[in-house]
């Protein structure tokens, strides 16, 4: 049976596929987001079709001390995490200057705060006992800079930045952690974003596809995983080697809305 997982941001799209699939393998499971109602839904869904038991924290992991307070919470359940699914994340489409600084600094503490803060709290449990699985949901937006979404290219780059150099250090304890950077994926993201009406979502992948990939690259211990192949020639062969002004003009062409 695998070990307890947390996942951030289950209350929809990938976070909630990856508690699925956590579940179908008999793992129990503390789940959290925001919406109390979908992550309670949740919970009933998978303990009755698993034996498995979920715990549910509905929490703000965007508010100046919410990722403590979520430690203390799966502290006060007396659960030991074995895996850590860093999930929960947003976009904000538009032009930099335009958008409201607040809402970007709030994607800052969602996006970079949160999963440095949980992994290093829950990092020190799992190198004390010798072993534990992270798995960071990254982007493929993290491998290029993104014109009309700047700052949430930006953080993604420090995502998969940062998971790459914790599990060099934390390896030789037992601890890994995997950057999982999907492509673009059928969720409530493109909403959330204000990203309809670009280019982007065209052939998004399901959730559950991209959930799949990123389970098994962090079972595996995998450093870095990419759900698809056409993306991953373009951005690991392809764009390294254009112009960067060029790659610039690209991505900016999928983020500007159709006028
Ligand atoms: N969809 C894509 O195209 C795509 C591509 C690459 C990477 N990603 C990344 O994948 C991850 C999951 O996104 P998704 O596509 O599954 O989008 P989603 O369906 O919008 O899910 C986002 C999750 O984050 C939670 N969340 C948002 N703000 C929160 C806050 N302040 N505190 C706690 N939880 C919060 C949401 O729950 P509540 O609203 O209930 O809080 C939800 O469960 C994100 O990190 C995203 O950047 C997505």
């Amino acid at each position: 049976m695998p070990d307890t997982a947390l996942i951030t941001g289950a209350s929809s799209g990938i976070g909630r596929e990856l508690a699925r699939i956590h579940a179908e393998k008999g793992g129990d499971l503390v789940i959290t987001a925001r919406r109390a109602e979908a992550l309670d839904a949740l919970k009933a869904d998978l303990e009755a079709a698993h034996e498995v038991t979920v715990h549910t924290i509905p929490l703000d992991l965007g508010t100046e001390g919410g990722p403590q307070k979520l430690f203390q919470a799966v502290e006060a359940l007396g659960v030991e995490i074995g895996v850590l699914m860093n999930n929960a994340g947003f976009g904000g489409q538009g032009e930099f200057l335009e958008r409201d600084l607040n809402r970007d600094l709030a994607m800052i503490d969602l996006n970079v705060k949160a999963p440095v803060t949980l992994s290093h709290l829950f990092g020190a449990r799992m190198k004390a006992r010798g072993k534990g699985r992270m798995l960071q949901v990254s982007s493929t937006a993290a491998m290029v800079p993104g014109p009309f979404q700047a700052v949430y290219y930006a953080t993604k780059a420090f995502v998969t930045s940062f998971s790459m150099a914790i599990d060099e250090e934390m390896r030789p304890y037992g601890v890994t952690s995997t950057a999982l950077a999907p492509g673009p994926v059928a969720t409530e993201f493109f909403d959330a974003a204000d990203l309809t009406g670009t280019s982007l979502g065209n052939n998004a992948a399901p959730p559950r596809k991209v959930a799949l990939v990123g389970y098994n690259a962090m079972r595996a211990g995998q450093l870095h995983a990419i759900d698809n192949p056409m993306l991953s020639v373009m951005l690991n062969w392809v764009t390294p080697l254009m112009p960067r002004r060029m790659v610039l003009k690209m991505i900016r062409g999928m983020q500007v809305k159709a006028e």
